[in-house]
């Protein structure tokens, strides 16, 4: 596919990502159903990604805000919108503690409703879910950030742990599988693929695959910081996560240039920032653009090593379509994407493109 917009600065035979990427891996991004009316954007997100993700349109607070009312509307435009454009969709999320209705797994007075009760919740908007989408999407996350990062239990304390108990996870996995034993079933985390994270995930796998359920890969969020983590640390992650036989994708990537207080990567939504620096308002300097652009790079050229590296996604597309503008710090100008505001490729679009030409093309057809 070719350029084809003055908004992509006119050059009708520029490479794009997905071309360069070609059958060796997925290369995605993220849209809201709102996204679908911005011209601009769509056309850049046609052209350049083969795979896609709902940023909000398919989390249970969106399909089933009312107990047993579903509303699949905007996810099924932006699935139309995929399939239209010859993209894979991926399921985002089916099991979460962030926008979630409440009555999922708690009481009209907040308490955690009984086990069987919650379940039975559980069972019943996963396997509807999953039947409306079945044959439409690739896979499914089947669960979202289940895992702690303070010492003590593997498990974040979550609604759903505290009405059925540390099994929540595998029920999940076992509720989608039994509603489409074809499409293929994710676990997803920020930070997982570091150390500190890393043999708690493995060990939650192992609990999965003891029941029997398959685990079709790890889901790498990748909100990640200019100079955290290393890549060395990032690889390390990969390499332990495809030696225990999954297939790895990066399903939320962004690389923020902008300082935080508390200094680490990661996307805990409760740590939200009350006041912060706006350093680059009137746009980000050479200087950081260009170790932006060498970040990027250095990541690709890692992940490509890896044949069991199928997807990466980016958490959207352009600077302007970032949540980065409103996480950690609330309405600041942010810079992490690869097309800045305007749809025009940044440094670090050739970065990641010169990667992606030179692995695929050196590497063999290794199916995605
Ligand atoms: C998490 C979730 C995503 C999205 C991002 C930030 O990482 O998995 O769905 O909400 O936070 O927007």
């Amino acid at each position: 596919m070719m350029l084809v917009s003055p908004a992509f600065g006119g050059d009708v035979a520029a490479p794009t990502l997905r071309e360069a990427a070609g059958h060796r891996l997925l290369i995605g991004t993220a849209l809201s159903a709102a996204n679908l009316d911005d011209p601009a954007l769509t056309q850049l997100v046609a052209t350049q990604f083969d795979c896609l993700t709902a940023t909000n349109a398919m989390k249970p607070m969106h399909l089933q805000a009312v107990h047993g009312t579903f509303t699949f509307e905007a996810a099924d435009r932006l699935v139309a919108f995929a399939h239209a454009h010859d993209m894979q969709m991926i399921g985002h999320t089916l099991c979460w503690h962030q926008q979630s209705p409440a009555w999922l797994f708690k009481d009209e007075r907040g308490r955690p409703l009984p086990r069987e009760v919650a379940l039975a919740n559980l069972k019943e908007h996963i396997q509807a879910v999953v039947k409306h989408f079945a044959g439409k999407v690739k896979g499914w996350d089947v669960v979202n950030e289940a895992l702690s990062e303070s010492p003590g239990p593997d498990l974040r304390d979550t609604p759903a742990r505290r009405a059925i108990g540390d099994d929540y996870v595998v029920k999940a996995f076992e509720y989608a599988h039994e509603a489409d034993p074809n499409v293929e079933l994710y676990y997803n985390d920020f930070n997982i693929e570091q150390s500190f994270k890393r043999e708690r995930t493995l060990r939650l796998i192992q609990q999965i695959r003891a029941a029997g359920l398959p685990v079709n890969g790890i889901g790498i969020q990748g909100h990640w910081l200019l100079d955290s983590p290393d890549v060395s640390e990032i690889e390390a992650g990969v390499r332990a996560f495809a030696d225990a036989g999954l297939n790895v994708s990066i399903t939320e990537l962004d690389i923020d240039p902008c300082p935080r207080r508390h200094g680490t990567a990661g996307a805990d939504l409760d740590a939200q920032e009350q006041s912060g620096m706006d350093p680059y308002k009137q746009g980000l300097p050479d200087e950081v653009q260009h170790q932006l652009a060498a970040r990027y790079a250095e990541l690709f050229a890692m992940l490509l090593k890896y044949p069991q590296v199928k997807r990466v996604t980016f958490w959207g597309a352009t600077d302007g379509d970032s949540w980065l503008n409103n996480w950690p710090v609330r309405g600041r100008t942010n810079h992490p994407m690869l097309w800045d505001r305007q749809c025009q490729p940044k440094p670090a679009f050739d970065a990641v493109l010169r990667a992606l030409q030179s692995k695929s093309v050196a590497g063999a057809d290794l199916g995605k």
